[in-house]
């Protein structure tokens, strides 16, 4: 079966470049010309690790259109991959989603066999039954589970590693309104898939609310671990990562995102937080853990701030290095290391900044506050304090000798991620995160 995919963004793209690549033929729709000509001109508008090969690989099965009436006409199921922006309230809305379902609707009517639409984006529980199956009856004057099918299956990817993520998952998530509908997405994702997954079959609302309370366990993880390293820095003889690599080994609890540092970013986790919150209240709940989660992870910059404010003054000069959410992207939506960098300049210190890959998005998103660097090294160049805040693979093999050459004088370095915490620095003074004062 022929698919077709609806947003060939950071997501859509490489998951349609990952069918296509293991032999399955895929029409590729964006309503951004820009976008769909440079894929017809053989470029990868995506920044993302793997996709420039993978896409040259999968090139020979793929077709990139503006035009999503002929990408239903010519495939079997339809998956969507749009925006779905958070509100002011913290919902998921559905604007472009809708627009897709108005150009799908009438697409429907032309064909006389069972389509599948299976929707990707993340989605408030309840839109799939309440809002998107009724609107394409409507628009298509067929019956949804008889005609045409309905599937909520969201990704669980993460940036920067999005291609391996989505050829190893651990589990395949779908909700369908039916089960041929959820047998023939099953089946997509068996063709392609390099790990042997868990395919949960299930209800649509059942799988919204299973999108949104995974990644919200996930950072329930990510918090206990970073309270930990709170607690850590308070007791004498301590480091988190002895302590959470104990714990994580206990298949009870796992180490996965289970690492002290500076906490949970980027588009996905803070927002599924907010929405999960968000859905509990219009049905009559108020949640205790999602809140707390949400506040531990907003703690993490004020504590280093802090920790940074009692030995250093402002203007510092303050160098920090790392400034995306997470490393392997130039995503700096949500990143902590922005949060801390606002702090600091609302404080009066004056900023060096240095990031892999996101440096002019940082900057930007700082109104060109901050000096851009080219390295680690002429960041830290006179700098009174260093705060390593990305755990980039870059940063691991930096000199620790070389930096604390380059900086001012007394200078101080804080080490979000430990990844210098055996060296024996003879002019920083070092604070690793989670590591008690000496006993
Ligand atoms: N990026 C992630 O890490 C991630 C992870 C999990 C889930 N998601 C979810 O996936 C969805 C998409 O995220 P993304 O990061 O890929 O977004 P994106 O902004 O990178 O890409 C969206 C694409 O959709 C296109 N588009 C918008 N309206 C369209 C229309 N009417 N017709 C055709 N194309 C249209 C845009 O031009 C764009 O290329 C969101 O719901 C997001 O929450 C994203």
């Amino acid at each position: 079966m022929d698919i077709s995919f609806i947003g060939l963004g950071k997501l859509g793209l490489c998951s349609a470049a990952c069918f296509a690549a293991k032999g399955r033929r895929v029409i590729g729709v964006d309503n951004n010309r820009a976008l769909v000509d440079a894929l017809n001109a053989g470029q990868c508008p995506i920044d993302e690790p793997g996709l420039p090969e993978l896409l040259g690989a999968a090139r020979p099965n793929m077709t990139f259109t503006t035009d999503s009436t002929r990408a239903v006409a010519e495939s079997g199921a339809t998956l969507i991959i749009v925006p779905t922006p958070s509100g002011a309230d913290g919902a998921f809305v559905n604007t472009y989603l809708d627009a897709v379902l108005e150009a799908i609707g009438p697409a429907l009517v032309e064909k006389d066999a069972f389509h599948v639409v299976d929707v990707v984006s993340t989605v408030m529980p309840g839109s799939c039954r309440n809002h998107f199956a009724p609107k394409l009856e409507n628009l298509s004057g067929k019956r949804c589970g008889r005609d045409f099918g309905l599937v909520y299956n969201p990704e669980f990817i993460a940036l920067g590693s999005v291609i391996r993520d989505f050829l190893h998952p651990d589990l395949v998530l779908i909700g369908a309104s039916d089960e041929r509908s959820g047998e023939v997405v099953r089946g997509l994702y068996a063709g392609m898939v390099e790990s042997a997954p868990t395919y949960a079959l299930m209800g649509l609302t059942d799988a919204e609310v299973t999108k949104l309370s995974l990644n919200c366990f996930v950072t329930m993880k990510i918090s206990f671990a970073n309270e930990l390293t709170a607690l850590c820095e308070r007791t004498p003889g301590t480091d988190v990562d002895v302590v959470t690599r104990a714990l994580g080994a206990d298949s009870r609890v796992g180490p996965k995102y289970l690492k002290g540092g500076l906490g949970f970013g980027g588009p996905c986790f803070p927002r599924d937080n907010l929405a999960m919150q968000r859905h509990a209240a219009a049905a009559g709940l108020e949640l205790n853990l999602s809140p707390s989660v949400v506040a531990v992870n907003r703690s993490v910059p004020g504590r280093i701030f802090e920790r940074l404010a009692e030995r250093l003054p402002a203007p510092g000069p303050v160098a920090l290095l790392g400034l995306s959410y997470k490393p392997g992207t130039h995503i700096v939506e949500e990143s902590q290391g922005l949060l801390l960098a606002r702090r600091l300049l609302d404080a009066g210190y004056e900023l060096r900044l240095h990031d892999p890959k996101a440096g002019p998005g940082a900057l930007e998103a700082l109104g060109g506050q901050g000096r851009l660097c080219a390295d680690a090294y002429e960041a830290a160049e006179g700098a009174r304090a260093v705060v390593l805040l990305t755990d980039w693979p870059e940063y691991a093999g930096l000199d620790p000798t070389r930096l604390e050459l380059a900086a001012g004088p007394e200078p101080l370095f804080i080490d979000g991620w430990r990844l210098f915490k055996h060296h024996a620095f003879t002019r920083f003074s070092y604070l690793g995160l989670g590591l008690g004062p000496s006993a």
